[in-house]
């Protein structure tokens, strides 16, 4: 599989797998380890987490999985994010926290449960509306200084936060992790994707099956959108899973999906996906399958 250079010293390789799902599925550490094992024997590199997925215990059980192969730690790449906080006591609610020394701190306590020496892509999960720019900034810069990061990014931003934090960061903002897929076109239209091309920034696509909903939903327009799915499937011989990335990774930002299945054979069948490039108007077909997008 080829790889795809976030910024002349590191890369990722061109499909991502997510880790969330691996805490909601109970696997155990043995399992997260032969899944890392898995992804590495079909090309997949690189690894995506964060601080809230199990409410804190998705990085503990990587950590675990980890050290049950020492090697893998070597052999991987890995992407973690910070900033959403659940309730720890019963007078709390969830909040965003984006303060100097909680990113500092968030970092820490990532790179402990990590087991890791250091976080390759290291991203502010949302917008935090309370967000300190130039505070955010140069906590981010303390924490590549000290040796804890190798970059870092965002996720869920839109175009003005971007270039807002990017303004006061002592480096570019390596990338912006978002959701798209054919049923969410939310940063196609608000720019985010022209400004990727500005900054020559590839971004990481988070859901790029909508959670699965693409293939599951019962829903009258998803029985629409199939309907176009299963008809490209077909075309170019690939699942319909492979077409809906093939559809993501057509941008010319080059995206870089993060895909969130835990079983073996439906990432081999996504791999494929990678091998094809879709015909100009069948990603037209596909942009436009869902009942409710026109073209504006
Ligand atoms: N930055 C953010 O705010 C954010 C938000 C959400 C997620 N993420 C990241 O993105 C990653 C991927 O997210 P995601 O899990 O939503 O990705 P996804 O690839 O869109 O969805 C994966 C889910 O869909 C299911 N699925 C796929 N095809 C299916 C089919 N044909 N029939 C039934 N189920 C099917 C999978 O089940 P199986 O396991 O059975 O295949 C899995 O539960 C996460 O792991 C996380 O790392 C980031």
């Amino acid at each position: 599989m080829k790889t795809i250079a976030l910024n002349p010293s590191l890369s990722v390789s061109h499909i991502i797998q997510g880790m969330m799902n691996v805490t909601r599925e109970r696997f155990s550490p043995k399992e997260v380890m032969e899944l890392i094992t898995h992804r590495l024997d079909h090309g997949i590199t690189t690894f995506d987490t964060a601080q809230i997925y199990g409410l804190g215990d998705n990085e503990k059980l990587i950590g675990e999985a980890l050290n049950l192969n020492p090697a893998l730690k070597q052999s991987t790449t890995w992407i973690t994010k910070m900033g959403i906080n659940y309730p720890k006591h019963p007078s709390d609610i969830w909040h965003y926290d984006t303060r100097y020394q909680t990113i500092i701190h968030s970092c820490e306590a990532s790179l402990n449960h990590l087991g890791l020496k250091h976080i390759d892509v290291y991203l502010i999960h949302r917008e935090d509306p309370l967000m300190d720019h130039e505070s955010c900034a140069k906590a981010l810069d303390e924490c590549v200084d000290r040796g804890y990061i190798r970059s870092y990014g965002v996720s869920n931003f839109d175009p003005i936060k971007f270039e807002t934090l990017q303004s006061h960061t002592q480096r570019p903002l390596i990338t912006n992790q978002i959701e798209y897929h054919l049923d969410c076109f939310e940063h196609i239209d608000n720019g985010n994707f022209d400004l990727f091309q500005k900054h020559r920034i590839h971004p990481l696509i988070w859901s790029p099956l909508a959670q699965g909903r693409l293939m599951q939903s019962q829903d009258l327009e998803y029985q629409k959108l199939r309907e176009t799915v299963l008809d490209l499937a077909d075309k170019y011989h690939l699942s319909p899973e492979g077409i809906a990335l093939a559809f993501v990774m057509h941008h010319p930002s080059q995206p870089v999906p993060i895909i969130g299945t835990t079983q073996a054979s439906r990432c081999e069948h996504l791999i494929e996906s990678t091998n094809i490039i879709l015909d100009h108007q069948d990603w037209y077909k596909l942009y436009t399958a869902h009942p409710q997008r026109r073209l504006r």
